[in-house]
């Protein structure tokens, strides 16, 4: 098969049917060739016998996307279902200019607290499960996290991401003293909650309480795909309510999903891409499933780099001003993972400030990396690991367009 793309001027078509009549006779090019026009150019496809390229049609449907920041259900699965490595580049590259056109060549940091790793569910993928025994469990108190902060704030963090399983211990009364003291302590600087599910009336005493941002991955839209994730009692309603009720709270708000976790199938990738830009929300969190050896997905493979890519770069395109992190996730299954992900679209980054003592405890996944390095050491590897591939960290809050610092 033969594809060839030039802009779409007469001239340039003359040209190429005239490099293509030096090797074959005009009789032999009427027959096996067919001549595409599309957006973006003029496409020679070799017909009969040989597949058709999809390619001219996966390129329209991502400049559409580019142009109108968003696709139809069939649009979306085409794409995913013929992907190459040719689209993949295109999308990539369509996916950075939205990027640096919302925020230039800049990376937002956020400074991640992993605070307790006890947790009360029992999601099947996750390696703090309440049903891994194995688990090494620990808890931070309100002055060991305060620690953190200030270890933070002087490496020049803006952001504090404090992130938890399910930790009953962590009531409202524990945790409403330590959100206020740390928005007194430091009032330039954003808190992000990550603590999963909570009551409403929890939700808002914290956003009362001084507390900006919440994380809350709905980890796949597909209610079957939902269920054989988790068990019986944990169901994607109430995890849809939950994200609802932080947007009308006033909260910036995080959702997010797995790429390759067991059972998904394409068109539950769909699903999670549809219903991020119909949720609009302020962040999206998407990293590779990776297996963890104590859960029952002990033995699945992990997701793949470039459909996560994939992934990263069509929510960039469907979202323009989303923050979107290079997650951790991608990369622990590839070494430039965090890098190819800033080349996809993502603008986030979000190095560890936890005790180096607990790190390797906060295990959702086997292999995490920097679980051995300072927060000062990881600043350090990321800035010249960005700046390899043309970006620099922003020490800037970074708040989603419209939230203005208070
Ligand atoms: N692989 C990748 N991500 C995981 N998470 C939990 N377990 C895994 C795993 N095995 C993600 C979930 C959760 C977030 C805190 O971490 O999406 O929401
Ligand atoms: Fe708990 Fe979150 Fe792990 Fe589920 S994914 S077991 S809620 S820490
Ligand atoms: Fe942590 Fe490279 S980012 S050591």
């Amino acid at each position: 098969m033969v594809c060839l793309k030039k802009p779409d001027k007469p001239k340039h078509r003359a040209k190429i049917l005239a490099k293509l009549s030096q090797k074959f006779s005009k009789k032999y090019l009427k027959r096996k060739c067919a001549l595409e026009n599309t957006s973006s150019g003029v496409f020679f496809i070799w017909k009969k016998g040989v597949p058709m390229s999809k390619t001219p049609e996966i390129f329209n449907i991502i400049d559409k996307l580019y142009a109108s920041a968003s696709l139809t259900r069939q649009e979306l699965r085409f794409l995913l279902d013929n992907r190459d490595g040719a689209s993949d580049e295109r999308l990539f590259e369509r996916a950075r200019a939205v990027s640096a056109r919302a925020f230039g060549k800049g990376v937002f940091l956020r400074g991640l607290i992993e605070f307790s790793n006890y947790c009360a569910k029992n999601c099947l993928y996750c390696g703090i499960r309440a049903g891994n025994a194995g688990a090494a469990r620990y808890r931070l108190n309100k002055e060991e996290i305060l620690k953190c902060c200030e270890n933070g704030y002087s490496l020049g963090f803006r952001t504090f991401v404090l992130q938890s399983g399910e930790d009953p211990s962590f009531s409202d009364e524990a945790l409403l003293p330590l959100v206020s003291e740390i928005r007194r302590t430091f009032p330039d600087c954003a808190i992000t909650l990550s603590l999963g599910e909570r009551s409403r009336e929890s939700f808002e005493a914290l956003f009362a309480a001084g507390a900006n941002r919440y994380l809350l991955r709905h980890e796949t839209a597909s209610e079957a795909h939902y269920a054989k994730l988790h068990p019986p009692e944990t169901r994607l309603p109430s995890r849809m309510g939950c994200l609802r009720e932080l947007k009308r709270i006033g909260y910036q708000v995080g959702c997010g999903f797995m790429v390759g976790s067991p059972y998904q199938t394409n068109d539950d990738l769909v699903t999670d891409l549809l219903f991020i830009k119909d949720f609009a929300p302020q962040m999206v969190g998407i990293g590779p499933f990776i297996p963890h050896r104590d859960t029952p997905f002990a033995a699945f493979p992990p997701g793949g780099l470039e459909i996560t890519l994939f992934a990263v770069a069509v929510t960039r395109l469907l979202l323009p001003e989303v923050l979107l992190p290079a997650t951790t996730a991608l990369g622990t299954i590839h070494p430039k993972g965090r890098e190819r992900g800033v080349l996809a679209g993502a603008n986030v980054v979000m190095p560890n400030l936890s005790p180096l003592e607990n790190r390797e405890k906060y295990s959702l996944y086997d292999g995490k990396i920097c679980t051995g390095d300072e927060a000062a050491e990881c600043i350090g590897c990321l800035g010249r690991r960005l700046s390899a591939v043309g970006y620099e960290l922003s020490f800037a809050r970074g708040d989603a367009a419209g939230f203005a610092a208070d």
